[in-house]
């Protein structure tokens, strides 16, 4: 079936969100992991993150998904992977403080406010996550965004992580909307990329100040905080 693409004028109808990296700060992790291994908590992070999001493409794309696992359990995997890979001793005790913190991440500043601008515009809110849905419902409610958001939609309920097709389907899913008449906000440059090849209005929140990808697509928008998802609606 055709995508049929709405006009750029239009204003989306809804605003989904990645969750890691982009509503939650994965990176807090690294003030434990450097409590725990001094001088390592940010290298340990970093390789922790990749490898977690290494093993989502390695179980979506090997042997039909049979190897799939919940997002929970590549994340331990990956930790262990990282500690491992940095010659770091990963106690029982290290392990089980550094995945509780997982569970636990601090929220960006900005989130409530833009959530809150958005509900009052009337546009429907929601997640779109690798998380599975046990994670993201604590994450969602340590964070106390609960009633801010009207879907929290994990991509377990199709058991194929982004960026797979079918993963980005389940927002499409969840709103009854079609992908060009929502916007989808990610701090990951590749989730950006493959919601847009997917047809969603895309923001690249670049937190960071890194490149994007160079893969010869853009996102709609960047921007650096998540207040720049405002942008889509602007003032009448
Ligand atoms: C997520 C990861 C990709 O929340 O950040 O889906």
């Amino acid at each position: 079936m055709e995508k049929t693409r709405a006009p750029a004028t239009s204003q989306p109808k809804a605003v989904l969100f990645d969750a890691y990296g982009t509503l939650f700060d994965v990176y807090s992790v690294g003030l434990v992991a450097e409590q725990l291994f001094p001088g390592q908590g940010q290298a340990l992070g970093q390789i922790w993150r990749e490898k977690q999001i290494e093993y989502t493409r390695l179980v979506t794309t090997s042997n039909d998904g049979a190897h799939y696992q919940p997002f929970w359990q590549l994340t331990q995997a990956g930790l262990r992977y990282a500690a491992k890979r940095l010659k770091l001793t990963l106690t029982p005790e290290a392990e089980l403080q550094l995945m509780n913190q997982y569970r636990h991440l601090s929220a960006f500043p900005e989130n409530r406010d833009v959530l809150q601008a958005l509900k009052a515009r009337g546009i429907t809110t929601g997640i779109l996550s690798n998380g599975d849905p046990e994670m993201l419902g604590i994450a969602v409610r340590s964070a106390g965004l609960e009633g801010l958001l009207d879907h929290v939609v994990s991509v377990d309920a199709v058991r194929k992580y982004k960026t797979h097709p079918e993963a980005y389907a389940l927002g499409e899913q969840a709103t009854g909307l079609r992908a060009a008449q929502i916007a989808f906000v990610s701090s990951n440059s590749w989730d950006a990329l493959a919601a847009t090849w997917y047809g969603y209005r895309t923001l690249w929140v670049n937190r960071y100040a890194l490149p994007f990808e160079e893969l010869g697509t853009q996102p709609s928008r960047t921007g650096n905080t998540l207040n720049d998802v405002l942008g889509f609606f602007p003032a009448e």
